[in-house]
């Protein structure tokens, strides 16, 4: 049994098999109190196994060693991250660069965190002390010596500093004070976007005429292409051209594919939207705007592999399964004299996740 400052007495819960299926007195200045104690009894630690390294000079060294070379893998990593960041640089519109230096600078973090980690867990494993302890709770409340002599120190403080006559100070300190976070929110508020991102998210680059061309190709798709069974990642024609070619792909990106007309359940005023069961949808998913891809031609579903949603294209990609809440929007399609597939108009709604459907 052990005796603590706060007149708590528990049993020696670290000895092997001690029994602590009974209770315990609690003494206090108000009385006393008897505590159930846990009725399962202690098992105690097991039997204390040494390590090859305590036992075997040789091995306690090689493993000193193992350390030393972890440590120095992760020093070796982190300068040719550093190395590659500056070999592989990033040149605007260059896919490959940002895929180098991704790549390298990567390999290199990796290696200086994995040598890190890997080290500091073969060395607390294997080569530091491995003595079992115990440490007891006990009552953080200080004597009632300390309490006092912290009141006095305060007290003092409060004198010596005049904070709590002279006023006027007091106060416009704490007026200073609580202004000074102030200029932090005009700086937060410039990292806003300059332009109102809804109006934004609210077009893309379809409009009446717009082809609908091969991702990432751009070359233009003839609806007789596009065979029953099939889908197509589709951008608008002109998309490759653009400078901002990528934020432009993130709205307009498009799936596109042909069902049997018979399949199609189409509401009133979206006859026209698809051309003999040739349908194209929004490919940016309105749970929070992964790209929709996986496109299962037995069931006509189509899955998010972010957060698994599912869209019924039979029933205008209508939400069967997942996290999102609306359907992917349609984009009205047609063909030109040529027989190539155009789109009728923009989406009739913003695409990508539900968020935005506040603003329109
Ligand atoms: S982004 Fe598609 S399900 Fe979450």
């Amino acid at each position: 049994m052990a005796q603590h400052d706060d007149g708590v007495t528990t049993p020696d819960s670290g000895a092997a098999g001690s029994p602590v299926g009974s209770t315990v007195a609690l003494s206090s200045e108000s009385g006393t109190g008897v505590v159930p104690l846990d009725s399962v009894e202690n098992p105690g630690f097991p039997p204390h196994n040494p390590r090859q390294t305590n036992l075997d000079p040789k091995k306690d060294k090689n493993a000193e060693r193992q350390v030393t070379f972890l440590f120095f893998l992760s020093i070796i990593g982190s300068v040719f991250a550093l190395a590659a960041y500056m070999v592989f640089p990033i040149v605007p519109g260059d896919f490959g660069s940002i895929r180098e230096n991704n790549l390298f600078l990567g390999l290199g973090i990796t290696l200086g965190l994995l040598g890190i980690g890997l080290g500091a867990v073969h060395w607390a494993k294997q080569l530091m002390r491995e003595d079992e302890s115990v440490e007891y709770r006990h009552g953080t409340r200080g004597t009632e010596e300390t309490r006092a002599k912290a009141v006095e120190v305060f007290e003092l403080g409060d004198q010596e500093s005049g904070f709590g006559r002279r006023t006027l100070i007091r106060n416009s300190l704490i007026g200073a004070l609580v202004l000074t976070p102030v200029p932090a929110v005009a700086l937060f508020r410039g990292l806003a976007p300059d332009t109102d991102p809804t109006a934004l998210l609210n077009h893309t680059m379809w409009k009446k005429g717009v082809k609908l061309t091969h991702d990432p190709t751009g070359v233009p798709i003839k609806a007789s292409d596009v065979t029953l069974g099939s889908a197509f990642h589709v951008i608008p024609e002109g998309l490759n051209q653009r400078s901002d070619a990528l934020e432009q792909k993130a709205k307009a990106a498009v799936l596109l594919m042909r069902l049997q007309p018979e399949d199609l359940h189409v509401t009133k005023g979206r006859e026209t939207w698809n051309y003999e069961g040739i349908i194209a949808y929004s490919q940016i998913c309105t749970h929070v705007g992964c790209p929709v891809a996986l496109y299962e031609q037995q069931t006509h579903h189509l899955l998010c592999p972010c957060h698994q949603s599912q869209f019924d294209m039979t029933h205008e990609a209508r939400v069967i399964f997942g996290p999102a809440r609306r359907p992917l929007p349609q984009l009205p399609i047609t063909i030109d004299s040529e027989g190539y597939l155009i789109a009728r108009s923009d989406f009739h709604e913003p695409v990508g996740p539900d968020y935005w459907e506040r603003h329109v």
